[in-house]
């Protein structure tokens, strides 16, 4: 399969890139940020917890990078072990959580016998990986080691700030064409990889200004 390595992804590995990436959530605007996203993958969590109607007890929160959400699940006792590739951002998460579980993994071939957990976290993640076949590996593997199902953010192309990006692409005003998929393909993808979603949450209160959705999603054959 192309596209086993999406640059955007490898950047990661770079000692600086990991070293600096938590500045962009320590400004007023990326606090904000910050704090939009936790509250709607909270709200995912209690849509997948109502739903099983159990209380979990493990989470893989794949790719964790330098662990920005490590502390949201074990707040809510359920333990959280964080994985990634990049043994630089792990480096960083290990540094401020140094209680917490970290591995080095792939999210292609996830060191995990099925089921093994309880739900599966991916974040800010799959806007990255270009190719729609490499997202749907990626989720499926997911699938098959999470036993109630997952919390997944992707990013759409129905927004006014893609659209705008797309023209301006055209006109020669923006360097790359936005590559993010339309509703319906995320509805198929999450589809391909055996999942199908509770529902759809905005992460932004102005949806039509963002291309952010978090979904909480259960096996469909559950
Ligand atoms: C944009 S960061 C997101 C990290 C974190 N979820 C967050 O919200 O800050 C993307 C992460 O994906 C990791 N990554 C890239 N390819 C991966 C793969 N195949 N399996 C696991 N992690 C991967 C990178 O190392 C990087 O830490």
């Amino acid at each position: 399969m192309n596209d086993i390595r999406p640059p955007k992804l490898e950047v990661y590995r770079d000692e600086a890139v990991a070293r600096d990436y938590d500045q962009r959530w320590s400004g007023a605007l990326g606090k904000k940020r910050d704090v939009r996203k936790a509250r709607a993958i909270l709200k995912a969590f209690d849509i997948l917890k109502e739903h099983h109607g159990v209380s979990f007890q493990s989470a893989l929160d794949i790719p964790c990078g330098t662990g920005r959400f490590s502390d949201l699940f074990d707040a809510q006792g359920c333990h959280t072990i964080g994985a990634d590739l990049s043994v630089e951002m792990l480096q960083q998460a290990r540094a401020k959580h140094p209680q917490q579980d970290f591995l080095c993994a792939d999210m292609g071939r996830l060191p995990f016998e099925d089921n093994a957990i309880d739900i599966g976290v991916c974040i800010r993640m799959l806007h990255l990986v270009h190719s729609s076949e490499l997202r749907v590996r990626f989720l499926r593997e997911l699938n098959r080691v999470c036993k109630f199902g997952a919390i997944i953010d992707y990013r759409h192309s129905h927004t006014v700030r893609i659209l705008s990006r797309k023209l301006r692409y055209q006109l020669g005003a923006y360097k790359e064409n936005p590559q993010l998929p339309s509703p319906r393909q995320i509805q198929l993808e999450l589809q391909q990889a055996g999942f199908r979603p509770l529902a759809k949450i905005n992460v932004h209160f102005a949806p039509l200004l963002s291309d952010k959705l978090i979904f909480p999603v259960i096996p469909s054959d559950a």
